[in-house]
């Protein structure tokens, strides 16, 4: 658990003479990967497409342009979809206001808004050693003094660490944290921990962004309620249609104290001028016809068998030394495999040769080292219970080769 500085610097990153990073990210690669021909792609957490609700959205589409034309003008965020998202809050036990929701052009705006406005150059940040790489991508402007936290696979973060930080005197900006279908380990915080959290959050004065992407997508008839429903000043909420309607209609909301609505609808418009309200009002028309609930539980369902099928053909297929996460809800397992197989080599392996394709651990590591370096992120979410099988029984054939040429 050393702190580490994250700087702008990393030479890995690549800079062009204006300065600006050019090196592709591990998830533009895997998103080139994973439209190959042939390839079975576990790479990203992209929703099932047999899945979209293209006639719904085809509907909603015509009804909004046929009755209110001027939503393809510049135009406010819209409010009706704000009581939506009330409404919606309130069915993961969150009780909140309008003038509370902040509408984003899905989460990832919403973690880059939050982190602009609670960030200073070199401050604090804490967060997990593995970690959602859009979020380092955004924290690392700001070259922050990180103070990494490991994470239980079974309970999620590991609050006795957040605590010893405190103790020892470290103000961060805000902890950052994915308490349900954690990205990318799977994993979801306990309630014991939630609690915990909170309790040091409030004590030291340290917010808590809480990015909840995937807390619809729960596979537990009792799901913990997310952070925000104990707390509403010190408890930012992030989340988005993405994982449950659409990714592309980039709609998104942020939870926060009132008072930071002005300041990140000043950030918002130094970035893109206005709100994509075409988008909001055909979204806030599906929720108008009662879309929503049926399609969660289809998500839900289809998404529990394919995690089912995901953990017993990793269980079976897989050599014995590795150990999936068992996700309660999101769509990502984390497999650790023998300690020694580089995975993101392994990858290059598996898609030229086999034809199948995952993130590297190591695409998630906080502060670099040798941390993820032989596990690896699979998404369940894209790929039919069929296609699982075959492409992790094809993983199954380049792991037990890796294996097999290890050194020693
Ligand atoms: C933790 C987390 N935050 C944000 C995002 C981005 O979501 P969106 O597509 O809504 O921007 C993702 C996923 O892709 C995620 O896993």
């Amino acid at each position: 658990m050393n702190p580490g500085h994250m700087t702008g610097t990393d030479p890995a990153a690549g800079a062009d003479s204006l300065g600006l990073r050019v090196a592709r990210s591990p998830l533009q690669d895997a998103l080139t990967l994973s439209t190959r021909p042939g390839i079975i792609s576990f790479s990203l957490g992209f929703p099932a497409p047999e899945l979209f609700p293209s006639k719904e959205f085809s509907r909603a589409c015509a009804d909004v342009l046929g009755t209110a034309p001027h939503v393809l003008q510049y135009g406010e965020p819209l409010q009706r979809l704000k009581y939506h998202i009330v409404a919606l809050m309130r069915t993961r036990g969150v009780a909140c206001k309008e003038e509370q929701v902040f509408l984003t052009h899905g989460a990832q705006q919403g973690v880059n808004l939050l982190v602009t406005l609670l960030m200073e150059r070199g401050r604090q940040v804490i967060a997990e050693e593995i970690c959602y790489p859009g979020f380092q991508h955004v924290l690392r402007f700001f070259e922050p003094e990180i103070l990494p936290v490991p994470t239980d696979f079974a309970t999620g973060m590991d609050v006795d660490c957040v605590e010893r930080y405190l103790v020892r005197g470290a103000r961060p900006a805000f902890i950052y944290a994915i308490p349900d279908g954690h990205n990318p380990l799977g994993v979801s915080l306990s309630e014991e921990k939630r609690t915990r959290l909170l309790t040091l959050s409030q004590a030291y004065g340290v917010p808590i962004l809480e990015a909840d992407p995937y807390g619809f997508l729960s596979y537990t008839d009792h799901p913990a309620k997310p952070m925000r429903a104990s707390s509403e000043d010190d408890v930012f909420y992030i989340n988005s249609f993405s994982k449950i309607l659409a990714p592309s209609t980039r709609v998104g909301w942020l939870i926060v104290p009132e008072r930071l609505v002005a300041p990140l609808a000043n950030l918002k418009e130094a970035s893109d001028i206005n709100m994509a309200t075409f988008a909001q009002h055909v979204v806030a028309r599906m929720l108008d016809v009662g879309f929503l609930p049926s399609h969660l539980q289809q998500l839900r369902s289809e998404y529990k068998l394919r995690r089912d099928a995901m953990l017993s053909t990793v269980t079976t297929q897989l050599p014995v030394a590795t150990q999936p996460t068992r996700p309660q809800s999101g769509v990502f397992v984390w497999v650790q495999l023998p300690e020694g197989i580089d995975t993101a080599r392994l990858l290059k392996v598996a898609a030229s040769e086999h034809q199948v394709a995952f993130m590297p651990g190591s695409a998630f590591s906080l502060t670099g080292g040798d941390i993820g370096m032989s596990s690896i992120r699979l998404s369940f979410s894209f790929s039919s219970v069929e296609r699982i099988e075959e492409g992790i029984r094809r993983l199954s054939q380049v792991i037990a080769s890796a294996i097999s040429h290890r050194p020693g």
